[in-house]
C-alpha cells in the first residue's frame, strides 16, 4: 500500500487509467451484478450513489428519486438558523412517499359524521380511514367508495365495512405473505392488528405494487424510503438533530468544511451523549489523521474530500486541500475497512465515479453531476445565449448550482440582507455560484452511471462491486496507470 500512496501523491482522477483485466461478467446488467455497499455501518445501499447535501441539489424530490434508484439523498441544512421545520418537512415528505406497512394510518371514530370523514380524507389526501374506538381497537374500514351517494348524512359506523366482514392479520407480516393474502381474499387493504385487537398498521395493494416495481430502492424495515439529513457542529445543531430524528430520518451527517477540528470533536461528543448510537456520519476530512480522529470518536461513516467540489473555491482561497485520489487512498488505508468512507466531490465524469469507488470510497457523493436536473430545487430561468455560428440569440433554460460556502448561499442562510455591503464581502466565502443548463429527470442519468459502473466491473475482472474493490486493493499495481500529459489528453479530451 505504501507504493500506491507514493504513486498517487498530488494526483486526482484525471491522472489515472486502469488496465483492463480478464473479464468474468457474462452480461453487464445492473440486475445481475451485485453493487451493494455501505453508506454507514448500519445503512446498506444497493447502488453506491449519494446526492450531496447542497441547497441546489438535494431536497425531497431528489432524495426520493435517488432512494428509489437504490442510492441515498442527504437533505441539506441550508435553511436559516433557527428554521428547523422546513428541513424536517423535507424528511417527512420522503418518509411518507412509499410504504410497505403504514405504521400510522389515518383513523377516525365510529361515531364521527360522514361529513367529518370526508373532510379528513380531503385534508390528508388518503382514500381509506381505519375506524377505531377510543382504545384504538379496530372497528372497521371506511373508503371513499363508502361515502358515495351518502351526501354526508349519517355516522361512519353506518357506512363502514365492519370488523367482522374484514380480512385482518394479527401480528407481523412479510410483504410477500401480505400479497398472497390480498390475492386470495381479493382485497386491496389489509389492516394489521395487535393481539389485543388494537391497530398496528395497514398494508395496501398499491404500495406493494410500487415496492415490486422498484426492487433496488433503499428502504427501511417498514418499507419506507430512506433519507439522510445534514446538520452543522454549532448553533442549533442538536435541536435540529432532535427534530430530524423525531421525523425518523435514517442517518444524520455532521457536515462542516473542516471535520478534523475541535469543533467537530465537541459536536460528536454532545451528539452521542444526547442521542446514543443513532447512525452518524461526519466530515469532511482528507487525511489519515482526520480519519483516525473521527474513527476514535465513534462515527458510523466518514465523508472524504477537502476542496475537490465543483462549486468549491477552498483551495483557491486558502491553499489547503488534498487532491481527491490521494485523499481517498490515504483515508482508505487509515480506515482499513473499520468504517465506510463516502468519496465526496470532484466526480465530473462517470469514469471518475468508478475511480472514486476503486481508490477508496464505499459510496460516492455527487453534487455538480446532478445539477440542473428536474429534481434539483430552484427556479429554471431563461437566459439569452448567442450561437457562435449564426450569431443568433436563443433563450436557454438554466438552473443555479452553488457551493454551500458561496457568498450567495451564506447570505441566504444568515439573514444578512440588511447588512452593510462591506460586511457581506467579508464573510470569507469558499464557494461559488454558477448557472448550469436545465436538464430532464435525474433518473436516466443515475441509471446510465450504474450501467457504466457495471461495465467497469467487467473490465476489472471482478463479478461484483465488492470484488472489484477487493481485487484492486490487493494488487493495485495490476490496475493503476499513471498518465503522461498526452496520455491524459488521449483519454479524457474529446
Ligand atoms: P461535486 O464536485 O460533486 O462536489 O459538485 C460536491 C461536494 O462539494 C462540497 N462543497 C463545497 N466545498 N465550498 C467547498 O469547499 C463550498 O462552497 C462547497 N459546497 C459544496 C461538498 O462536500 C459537496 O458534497
Amino acid at each position: 500500500m505504501a507504493d500506491l500512496l507514493d504513486l498517487v501523491r498530488g494526483c486526482t482522477f484525471d491522472d489515472f487509467l486502469f488496465t483492463p483485466q480478464h473479464g468474468v461478467v457474462e452480461r453487464r446488467e445492473p440486475t445481475l451484478i451485485d453493487l451493494t455497499s455501505r453508506f454507514s455501518f448500519g445503512l446498506a445501499l444497493k447502488r453506491p450513489i449519494v446526492s450531496a447535501n447542497m441547497d441546489t441539489v438535494t431536497r425531497s424530490e431528489m432524495a426520493i428519486a435517488v432512494a428509489e434508484e437504490g442510492g441515498l439523498g442527504i437533505i441539506d441544512r441550508g435553511f436559516r438558523s433557527g428554521e428547523i421545520e422546513p428541513q424536517v418537512r423535507e424528511v417527512q415528505i420522503v418518509k411518507r412517499k412509499q410504504h410497505g406497512i403504514i405504521g400510522d394510518p389515518y383513523t377516525i371514530g365510529p361515531d364521527a359524521s360522514l361529513t367529518e370523514a370526508e373532510a379528513r380524507m380531503r385534508a390528508t389526501g388518503v382514500g381509506t380511514l381505519v375506524v377505531v374506538d377510543e382504545r384504538r381497537r379496530v372497528q372497521g374500514l371506511l373508503t371513499t367508495r363508502d361515502l358515495r351517494f351518502a351526501n354526508g348524512a349519517g355516522t361512519v359506523a353506518s357506512r363502514m365495512t365492519p370488523r367482522e366482514r374484514l380480512t385482518v392479520h394479527t401480528g407481523e407480516l412479510e410483504p410477500a405473505r401480505a400479497e398472497e393474502l390480498m390475492r386470495t381474499h381479493k382485497i386491496k387493504k389489509l389492516p394489521l392488528l395487535n393481539a389485543d385487537g388494537t391497530l398496528r398498521g395497514l398494508i395496501t395493494a398499491k404500495d406493494l405494487i410500487v415496492q415490486r416495481q422498484l426492487p433496488s430502492a433503499t428502504r427501511d424495515s417498514q418499507g419506507r424510503l430512506r433519507v439522510g439529513a445534514a446538520i452543522g457542529a454549532t448553533g442549533d445543531y442538536l435541536e435540529r438533530a432532535a427534530e430530524l430524528l423525531r421525523a425518523e430520518v435514517d442517518v444524520i451527517v455532521i457536515d462542516i468544511a473542516h471535520g478534523h477540528s475541535v469543533v467537530m470533536a465537541r459536536a460528536i461528543e454532545a451528539f452521542r451523549k444526547r442521542f446514543g448510537d443513532v447512525q452518524l456520519v461526519a466530515g469532511n476530512v482528507a487525511t489519515a489523521d482526520g480519519v483516525r480522529f473521527l474513527l476514535e470518536r465513534g462515527v458510523d461513516g466518514i465523508k472524504v474530500g477537502i476542496g475537490p467540489g465543483g462549486g468549491c473555491t477552498t483551495r483557491l482561497n486558502t491553499n489547503y486541500g488534498v487532491p481527491q485520489v490521494q485523499a481517498l487512498v490515504e483515508c482508505r488505508a487509515a480506515a482499513d475497512g473499520r468504517v465506510p468512507l463516502i468519496a465526496d466531490g470532484g466526480v465530473r465524469r462517470h469514469g471518475a465515479f468508478v475511480q472514486a469507488l476503486t481508490f477508496g470510497g464505499d459510496t460516492v457523493m455527487l453534487g455538480g453531476m446532478l445539477a440542473g436536473t428536474a429534481e434539483t430545487p430552484g427556479e429554471t430561468v431563461q437566459k439569452p445565449v448567442v450561437l457562435p455560428d449564426s450569431n443568433r440569440t436563443v433563450h436557454v433554460p438554466f438552473k443555479v448550482f452553488r457551493g454551500m460556502a458561496s457568498l450567495q448561499a451564506i447570505v441566504d442562510r444568515l439573514d444578512v440582507e440588511d447588512a452593510e455591503a462591506a460586511d457581506v464581502e467579508a464573510l470569507g466565502a469558499e464557494g461559488m455560484e454558477v448557472s448550469v443548463p436545465a436538464r430532464g429527470s435525474v433518473r436516466p442519468l443515475l441509471r446510465d452511471l450504474i450501467k457504466h459502473l457495471c461495465s467497469a466491473i467487467s473490465y476489472s475482472g471482478a463479478g461484483s462491486l465488492a470484488a472489484m474493490q477487493e481485487m484492486f486493493r490487493k494488487h493495485p499495481d495490476r490496475y493503476v496507470i499513471k498518465l503522461s500529459e498526452s496520455g491524459r489528453r488521449e483519454s479524457f479530451e474529446r
